[in-house]
């Protein structure tokens, strides 16, 4: 009964449909009622359904969501952004957000909890605003580094040692928002893209295979298959809490690359009501508080909620500058080149 009061509240015609009966069903695509919501989710599809379930519950909106990596998203919003099968965009790092703003695919909303988030954690027009922050670590395999002769990676450059041949897991940066982040940490620490490019190829010898997903690459690590991972801490500190005992965070001396995970309202959705309902719901403490319930230890962006233990202290490691908006202009031309010059190329 809460739920159609509120359809009703929410207005439209599809809303008088479902009070008579014709509800469309929950969990569809949009349908153009405003009822329902479909959410393209970048996190783990466990934080995912935590998030999407809450707030269906507490609006009455029926919200399903469609788990996809940061270039994926671009993709598929892209492909349909005459008539957009998504409302709304939810987890995955700010410069896959920024790349589609840029390619009209977002429409800006400064929701009244964005006043919450730290100026830092945001975009300054509304694009997208940070629900999280993740730092980039090493998952290591100790068992597999022990075999090696290796202790946990401290550098960088340690990825680099012949030892590590064909014992490194990293994401492409095409698909996944994680790997697009250790490239432009690249970037940002060694001070050019050329420079950037280089240090992978380097790296390429080492890598076993690229994955489509981010954090594929901490559970080819916690099976032992590599020495390393390269992760978001967090995913790391997760699989190991759920049983993949071998593994052990380490981050790079040198400073290591962040994530500002994001939401926003997709453009030309068709619950725009539900979308921004939806974006200022999740910038809320209640919304982000979910997180460790769902095996999710980002830190979250709004300061009033709570803080778990397992969560990285940003003060105890060193961080890149890493400018989200320039990664995010660059994004396309890099993952090009990084395709052509680096993933294509032969390994020696
Ligand atoms: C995992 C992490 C998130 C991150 C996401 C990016 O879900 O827990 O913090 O935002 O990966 O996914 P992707 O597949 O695009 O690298």
């Amino acid at each position: 009964m809460k739920r159609i009061k509120k359809a009703v509240l929410a207005g439209g015609t599809i809303a008088a449909l479902a009070l008579a009966g014709c509800a469309v069903e929950p969990g569809t695509q949009g349908g153009g009622s405003s009822n329902t919501l479909t959410v393209a989710c970048g996190a783990t599809e466990e934080w995912c359904k935590a998030m999407t379930d809450a707030f269906s519950a507490k609006s009455g909106i029926q919200t399903s969501f469609v788990r996809l990596s940061s270039g994926e998203t671009v993709a598929r919003l892209t492909a349909t952004k005459n008539a957009p099968e998504f409302d709304v965009w939810h987890g995955g790092p700010a410069d896959g957000f920024g790349a589609a703003m840029a390619a009209g695919l977002i429409e800006p909303y400064t929701a009244e909890n964005a006043a919450k988030i730290p100026a830092k954690y945001k975009d300054p027009n509304g694009n997208w605003t940070g629900v999280y922050v993740g730092a980039l670590g090493f998952c290591s395999n100790q068992a597999r580094l022990k075999d090696k002769g290796l202790g946990l990676p401290q550098s960088w450059d340690d990825l680099l040692d012949p030892k590590l041949k064909s014992q490194v897991s990293t994401a492409h940066p095409s698909t996944s928002g994680t790997a697009f982040t250790t490239l432009w940490t690249q970037v940002a620490r060694l001070g050019s893209e050329d420079k950037a490019i280089d240090w992978m190829k380097k790296l390429h010898s080492n890598v076993l295979q690229y994955t489509k997903s981010g954090t594929a690459p901490g559970q080819i690590a916690g099976r032992g298959e590599v020495a390393v991972g390269l992760v978001f801490s967090h995913d790391c500190v997760l699989y190991k809490e759920r049983g993949m005992t071998d593994l052990e965070v380490s981050f790079p001396k040198e400073g290591t690359g962040y994530e500002i995970g994001g939401v926003a309202v997709i453009k030309g959705g068709k619950n725009a009501d539900g979308a921004k309902q939806y974006v200022n719901w999740a910038l809320s403490a209640e919304a982000q508080e979910l997180g460790p319930g769902a095996g999710s230890y980002q830190l979250p962006t709004n300061p009033d909620a709570k803080l778990d233990s397992r969560m990285v202290d940003l003060n105890t490691i060193k961080l890149v500058d890493y400018d989200f908006a320039k990664a995010a202009a660059h994004k396309k031309e890099l993952t090009a080149r990084f395709d052509a010059e680096v993933a294509a190329q032969p390994k020696e």
